[in-house]
């Protein structure tokens, strides 16, 4: 029997329900999203009129590859939709992203759109954010090392992401510190301890920013939360 793809299973029936034509619409970044895009391009030659604003140069590189308008979020008052990834999802559809490196992107493009639909696999399911995954946080490369050492005063190991030998960058042109913590059993409180650390840029923990979840599970059955 074929294997399932759960990735492209979830990121179809999200474009399918979620994206209707002539609406703007945020691209996400991944692999799960990589599957929505292609989804949004066949609607594009369908005949949807969609403008698309991408989290990432590879989105962008991979719509416009497709034959799908990509313009930058400064050219549309709002995005109607947007459907993303994500590496860690919660009950309550709080979540960790950014271990593709586009958080910083993927937070703008969330905060313009009207709604924020997650697509991931039951692998990313979690009781307790960051037990399962670190928490990817990006940071200034000016004085990075300190940035580091004020990031593991909040009780985390703090690893610099790397990109074979030197340092990843992100499209922003910054470094990302991967945090491991045991849980995050406050994020909030964490987050607000991190956002105030010199040099930091944005940490990955996307809270109230969802407004559906979908989650595809082995035999391809996809379960909603949110609306
Ligand atoms: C990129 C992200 C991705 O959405 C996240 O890493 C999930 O990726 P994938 O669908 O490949 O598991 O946050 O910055």
């Amino acid at each position: 029997m074929a294997e399932v793809n759960l990735k492209k299973i979830v990121a179809e029936k999200a474009v399918d329900e979620y994206v209707k034509d002539g609406m703007n619409v945020g691209l996400g970044t991944g692999s799960t999203a990589y599957y929505a895009i292609l989804r949004i391009a066949e609607k594009v030659k369908e005949g949807y009129d969609l403008t698309c604003v991408a989290t990432s140069v590879q989105s962008e590189e991979l719509a416009k590859e497709n034959g799908i308008k990509v313009v930058s979020l400064s050219d549309v008052d709002h995005l109607d939709v947007t459907i993303d990834g994500a590496d860690e999802v919660d009950d309550d559809m709080q979540l960790i992203k950014g271990l593709g490196g586009a958080l910083l992107r993927e937070k703008i493009v969330a905060a313009s759109s009207v709604r924020e639909v997650i697509i991931v696999d039951s692998s990313k399911k979690v009781d307790i954010l960051g037990v399962k995954t670190h928490l990817p946080v990006e940071v200034l490369r000016f004085g990075h090392e300190k940035t580091r050492i004020m990031l593991e005063k909040q009780g985390c190991k703090a690893t610099l992401r790397m990109d074979g030998d030197t340092p990843f960058i992100t499209d922003g042109g910054n470094y990302i510190y991967d945090c491991k913590f045991d849980a995050i059993s406050s994020p909030f409180f964490l987050e607000s301890r991190i956002d105030v650390i010199p040099g930091v840029v944005e940490n990955g923990l996307f809270l109230n920013v969802a407004t559906t979840v979908l989650i595809a599970s082995g035999d391809g059955h996809v379960e909603r939360i949110g609306e």
